[in-house]
């Protein structure tokens, strides 16, 4: 990953002021542990070309996604918020060959960037685009009647993070993996009077996360390029 790939964004991140050691930590690393990714990086310029907002998740992220993924044994992967198809190509290459994953987005452009974004990373046979909301296409998963999903990475519209996760919760099997992001936001969520609804919804999805007793769960803080935020992980154990 060259310097020019990981640079600090402008966003987030203005309480705190050791940014600059994050992003330098990230840069380090992203060198280190990173290989040189030519699908990863035209997916991230394809991207920002088309003009989606620059809020995928980070190279380090996707690819310790991609480790969960990877660690957990997953066949079938659920993303809600596929955006540019970024976390999606870190997720997809965890499965084996006959492995899928459905990602499900609201914006047309979005669902678009990303399937040509996907199939330039050679992966089009394993992932299943859907197009439209995601509290109206979950509806319809389950209606389908598929396998059980054993990993499910929630990273849409944080209002209904909430549904989303009880979705997730009703479509995955005993043992199953559910990774929330953007959970901390600059440490807002600590504060029960937030007026900002996306961090109320968070808020809510973390009440009914510990209210119910088929899951167990821990927050991770995390720091870097895209400031200070944070990702929930659940295992359903019940
Ligand atoms: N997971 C991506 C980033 C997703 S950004 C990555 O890390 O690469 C959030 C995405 O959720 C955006 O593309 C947005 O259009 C989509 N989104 C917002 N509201 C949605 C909804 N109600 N249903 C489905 N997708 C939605
Ligand atoms: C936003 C959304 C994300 O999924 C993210 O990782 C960062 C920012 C946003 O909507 O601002
Ligand atoms: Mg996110």
């Amino acid at each position: 990953m060259t310097p020019r790939e990981t640079k600090p964004r402008s966003r987030g991140n203005t309480k705190n002021k050791p940014e600059k050691t994050w992003v330098a930590v990230e840069e380090y690393m992203d060198e280190l542990l990173l290989s040189p990714d030519p699908a990863l990086d035209a997916a991230r310029k394809a991207s920002a070309a088309a003009g989606l907002p620059d809020i995928a998740v980070t190279p380090s992220q996707g690819k310790f996604l991609h480790l969960l993924a990877r660690m957990k044994g997953a066949r079938y992967i659920l993303e809600i918020g596929t955006l540019g198809g970024y976390s999606t190509i870190w997720l997809a290459r965890a499965l084996p060959a006959d492995g899928r994953l459905i990602t499900l987005e609201a914006e047309a452009k979005h669902c678009e960037v990303a399937r040509a974004n996907v199939a330039r990373a050679g992966l089009s046979a394993q992932v299943d685009f859907r197009l439209g909301a995601a509290l109206d296409l979950l509806p319809e998963l389950a209606a389908e009647g598929l396998e059980p999903f054993d990993f499910v990475f929630i990273d849409a519209d944080k209002e209904n993070t909430a549904e989303y996760f009880a979705w997730a919760v009703r479509l995955t099997r005993l043992g199953a993996v559910i990774i929330v992001d953007n959970v901390v936001r600059d440490g807002e969520v600590a504060d029960a009077g937030t007026s900002d609804e996306r961090v109320q919804g968070i808020r809510r999805f973390l009440e009914m996360l510990a209210a119910n007793p088929r899951v167990s769960a821990a927050t991770l803080q995390t720091v870097g390029s895209k400031g200070y935020d944070g990702f929930t992980l659940t295992l359903v154990v019940a």
